[in-house]
């Protein structure tokens, strides 16, 4: 069915982060094998910030192939500035000002070389954000069409009412793995069942240091990972991707790769569901203690 620009968003279960594409090394013809490789195994969300300078490079894979763009959907991210100068009185810091949120978007727009982008996100709680102000901004954006949908990043519960006390926000991305299980304690995942909207979860593979940090609680992550995989026959990957997505409040999982046996070791998890035990047993072996 076709789509207008005010039609409500599907995400994909596993969605791709383009955070790490310039260490890919990819020229314009293998971003676009790359991005159809996704798309044919049913990643169709892509995953931007305006910070993360992989706009422009994806902008230019689109242009080789513009009838691409309606079977994907684009996020990208606001609200960083990055210090400009070496010097002391430049800071990287937050904007959140309506003014900053509209130039932000523009500008992604441009480099992504679409008319619209799927879902805007706050990158980062902002402690002078002006709720009324992003929502006008907001609302502004999805008049023109230029954004469908909207959401936050790295909220606590508190900052997320706030905003959603204004505009209808459709995801908190958060970071969410065997070595950092805040989100599950701190209520942003019951906030998210309680509302009905799913998270998108970063770094779900710790950004590649399950597989190599040196602490304790790694090794011990990692010993029970390993048996996990053994047991169900299947990828230390995939038990973590099973791991997350099996979270009640239904999770989007990004993976950081562009290295299709990772996206396929991703896709994997949603045909498994590990057993309440094994679950724990990941849980535990993170936590460093049995349940209470
Ligand atoms: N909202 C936010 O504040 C925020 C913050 C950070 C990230 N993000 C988003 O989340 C996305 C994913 O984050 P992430 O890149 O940190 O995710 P990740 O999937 O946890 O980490 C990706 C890293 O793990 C490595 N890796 C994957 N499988 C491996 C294996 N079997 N052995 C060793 N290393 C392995 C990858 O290396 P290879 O490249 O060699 O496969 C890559 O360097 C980002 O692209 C971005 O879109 C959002």
């Amino acid at each position: 069915m076709p789509t207008t620009p005010q039609t409500p968003i599907t995400l994909s279960r596993i969605a791709l982060g383009m955070w790490r594409l310039d260490s890919w090394k990819l020229t314009p013809p293998q971003r676009l094998e790359l991005v159809r490789q996704a798309l044919d195994l049913g990643i169709t969300t892509i995953d931007h910030a305006d910070i993360y300078g992989s706009e422009q490079p994806f902008g230019e894979m689109l242009a080789l192939a513009p009838s691409l763009r309606d079977q994907m959907q684009i996020v990208t991210k606001c609200g960083i500035v990055l210090r400009q100068q070496p010097s002391t009185l430049s800071v990287s810091h937050y904007n959140t000002s309506r003014a900053h949120i509209i130039s932000s978007l523009e500008n992604s727009l441009r480099q992504l070389r679409t008319d619209y982008v799927d879902l805007l996100l706050i990158h980062r709680p902002d402690v002078l954000m002006q709720a009324d102000e992003v929502a006008d901004a907001f609302n502004t954006l999805q008049q023109a069409g230029k954004v469908r949908q909207f959401g936050v990043s790295n909220f606590s519960p508190a900052q997320f009412d706030l905003l959603a006390s204004r505009c209808e926000l459709v995801t908190n991305q958060v970071e969410l793995s065997p070595l950092h299980l805040t989100p599950l304690h701190d209520g942003t995942l019951d906030q998210c069942q309680q509302r009905g909207i799913a998270p998108m979860i970063w770094s779900a593979l710790a950004g590649g240091r399950l597989f190599n940090e040196s602490s304790e609680r790694a090794q011990r992550v990692r010993t029970t990972l390993n048996a996990l995989a053994a047991e169900y026959g299947t990828s230390v990957s995939t038990i973590v991707y099973a791991w997350l997505l099996q979270h009640p409040s239904k999770p989007v999982v990004l993976t950081g790769s562009g290295r299709l046996p990772v996206m396929q070791e991703a896709l994997a998890a949603l045909h498994l569901t590990l057993s309440r035990e094994h679950w724990f047993a990941i849980w535990c072996a993170s936590s460093g203690t049995p349940v209470p």
